[in-house]
């Protein structure tokens, strides 16, 4: 394909496109007008270049169950979202960003981790660190920061506990995963501080050698089938994956909840509806919010349009949540709907391997919130509050409540 086939037309979409004011948690607009008149439609990127944009749930599912639709980043015409997104290939490259049958050998390592049966069981310990959060959080005062004094710390601690990582290192690594998901980051930072993870995760990894114990690093170790610098790499998606997107999810849940005092009313009436509404909120809120990048590998036809292997594509898995079809009303948020057939966590061989963890913490964190929390509300004008539009995972920046 020559660079002029690469590069989009000027009337083209530019993505990530921006959200309309006062509306943080819908689709940017014209992502969301794409959805409506032309499903699958060209957009640029931040270098020139084009790539398809796949808002419907039905195309969607199509491009993310088809592995012709390849996940591999070294393959010229995938999609990165900025400069830095690029140097997700620094420091290994990660399974997230592999094809079959290198994905599947290095996922299967680690699903009987993430099984229902194995994370349920982690119920009681998830559900003693949230209590233990809103004690310490609640202890003589009457506001906080939710996102620093409960959201993020509740996944972070669950996941270094799963992994074997000391929770004590959490500013360490925290920072660093703030650097790599920021859209602001310069290319040298983003590269920076995914060797430094890695690093910092190798030597993890060496010291379980001498010191082993039942986390998942140090399993991995005791298996002997991957070199130390991958087990690091694999660690590293999984440490930011594993407190990022979760942080981000709780803190948005309870803003939106929030701000549909109706909604919320209802959970409280009928705790038992928990479950449904955390599925509920993860179709609405959609944080994964710029799109799922694949890079097609032949000519396959895509909602009625033909996408030319070597072409990129970003599957907007926030309109596919909002698809009219699928979800009637979908625009609102409504805690009794049944959401189940949302694609918050993707679709196809790669979907979220963390999924029955991360739903385990949201049902806890959000149950947990309302019954300790009776007179939770915001602490700032909703208009002040600050959103996380320059980040890989949407959210908020902070979030200042008070009970
Ligand atoms: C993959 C979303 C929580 C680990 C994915 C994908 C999405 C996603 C959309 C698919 C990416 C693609 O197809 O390219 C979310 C959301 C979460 C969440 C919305 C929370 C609300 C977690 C947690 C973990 C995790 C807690 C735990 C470690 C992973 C991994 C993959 C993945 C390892 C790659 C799977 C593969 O390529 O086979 N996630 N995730 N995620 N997620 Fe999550």
């Amino acid at each position: 394909m020559t660079t002029a086939e690469r590069t989009a037309s000027p009337d083209a979409l530019a993505v990530p496109a921006a959200r309309a004011p006062g509306c943080p948690f819908d689709p940017a607009p014209g992502v969301s007008r794409a959805a409506h008149e032309e499903p699958v439609t060209r957009a640029t990127l931040w270098d020139g270049s084009a790539c398809w944009l796949v808002t419907r749930h039905q195309d969607v599912r199509q491009v993310l169950g088809d592995q012709r639709f390849s996940a591999d980043a070294h393959l010229p015409g995938f999609p990165f979202l900025t400069a830095g997104g690029r140097e997700i290939l620094t420091g290994g490259t990660t399974f997230i960003r592999q094809d079959d049958p290198e994905h599947a050998r290095l996922r299967r390592m680690l699903t009987a981790d993430f099984m229902v049966r194995k994370v349920e069981a982690m119920r009681p310990e998830v559900q003693r660190l949230a209590d233990e959060l809103i004690d310490r959080m609640t202890d003589g005062r009457t506001s906080a920061d939710l996102v620093t004094d409960f959201a993020l710390p509740l996944p972070s601690l669950v996941i270094c506990l799963l992994l074997g990582v000391p929770y004590e290192d959490h500013g360490y690594f925290q920072e660093r995963s703030r650097i790599l998901l920021s859209l602001r980051s310069a290319a040298e930072d983003v590269r920076t501080a995914q060797l430094e993870l890695v690093d910092y995760l190798t030597r993890l990894a060496e010291s379980k050698q001498d010191r082993p114990d039942d986390g998942i690093v140090s399993r991995l170790v005791a298996r002997g089938e991957l070199s130390f610098a991958e087990i690091a790499t694999m660690g590293r998606l999984l440490l930011v994956a594993g407190h990022e997107t979760t942080a981000n999810m709780t803190a948005l849940s309870t803003l939106a909840l929030l701000r549909n005092p109706d909604q919320l009313a209802r959970l409280r009436a009928q705790p038992s509806l928990v479950q449904g509404a955390v599925e509920e909120l993860l179709r609405y809120l959609t944080i994964v919010h710029n799109g799922v990048p694949r890079v097609a590998t032949e000519d396959i036809v895509v909602g009625g349009r033909t996408i030319r292997a070597g072409e990129g594509v970003l599957c907007t898995i926030n309109t596919a949540n909002r698809d009219e079809d699928v979800f009637p009303g979908g625009d609102a948020l409504d805690v009794t709907r049944d959401a189940r057939r949302h694609v918050a966590f993707g679709f196809g061989v790669h979907q979220c391997l963390g999924q029955p963890l991360a739903r385990v913490e949201l049902q806890i964190a959000v149950e947990t919130l309302i019954r300790r929390l009776p007179g939770l509300r915001l602490d700032i004008p909703f208009e002040d509050v600050a959103y996380r539009s320059d980040m890989a995972i949407y959210g908020v920046h902070s979030l200042p409540i008070a009970w």
